[in-house]
């Protein structure tokens, strides 16, 4: 009988080599930049970014021992240390908006009520539900980030979003890979409710992030239609690039043409 393991020769190597590589480049950040944020802009990005800040620091223990465990993915050797790499990137997201939160002589969070739901949701069931929650929160904060950099007219939080901004890109694929593997031995049937569940899940997350960090997009001149359209977008590419993966498709970069300059 051919196995899934048979089907792909690790198509986990170019991820592990993708983030070694990055983790190695981790490019420069202004830091020395003289800019502040003002009194308006304080009071606009900061609780989105505490928020943010939260969201993105991750320990992944669960997602690393449901990976390690599933039957066939684990058999790829590259599968568990790129899922290290990509759970210390998702960190380092962590690490620089820290940094950039004690530079602004704001707070960090220890806990908020969307961020422990995201966590409990994880929690929930194995690897298809952890990295589906996972990417869903990874689209909203696409236009998250675009809107945020709009928002505001420090060069290095401009340039922190832009380089969260490629890695979240990039982790889109990323996730797609592995969604797109753990379906690929399910039915039509059950690959359709999947997707409505995740549909769903996206959907009222949306309404709550509009809700959450709407004076952020509303400062960068998003209205609700745009932030729903736009990340509407990428989810369906992100379901079109899902279900090319479950069929077996060749892995490549759809999200590249992501506008983040
Ligand atoms: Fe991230
Ligand atoms: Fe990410």
């Amino acid at each position: 009988m051919t196995t899934l393991a048979t089907l792909i020769s690790s198509p986990y190597q170019r991820w592990h080599d993708h983030f070694q590589e990055n983790r190695d480049r981790a490019g420069f950040l202004p830091w020395h930049d003289s800019y502040r944020l003002n009194a308006r802009e304080l009071r606009l990005v900061a609780p989105s970014i505490q928020q943010f800040q939260l969201g993105e620091w991750a320990r992944g223990r669960g997602f690393v021992r449901r990976a390690a465990s599933h039957p066939v993915l684990a058999t790829d050797s590259c599968f568990v240390p790129a899922l290290q790499l990509f759970i210390a990137e998702e960190q380092e997201h962590s690490g620089i908006l820290g940094r950039f939160l004690d530079r602004e002589g704001i707070p960090r969070l220890t806990n908020h009520w969307l961020d422990e739901i995201f966590r409990r949701l994880r929690k929930l069931a194995g690897l298809e539900a952890c990295a589906t929650v996972l990417v869903t929160a990874e689209v909203l904060a696409i236009p998250f980030y675009q809107a945020l950099r709009d928002a505001t007219g420090s060069p290095l939080l401009r340039a922190i979003c832009v380089r969260i901004l490629c890695d979240e890109a990039a982790h889109l694929n990323y996730q797609a890979l592995t969604i797109g593997l753990v379906r690929r031995p399910l039915s039509e049937n059950a690959r359709a409710i999947r997707l409505l569940c995740h549909a769903t899940l996206f959907r009222s997350t949306a309404v709550l992030l509009w809700q959450q960090h709407r004076e952020v997009f509303r400062a960068a001149g998003w209205n609700f239609r745009r932030f729903w359209n736009d990340a509407g977008r990428t989810f369906a590419v992100l379901q079109f690039r899902i279900r090319q993966v479950a069929l077996g498709g060749a892995s490549s970069d759809s999200f590249d043409d992501l506008r983040l300059d």
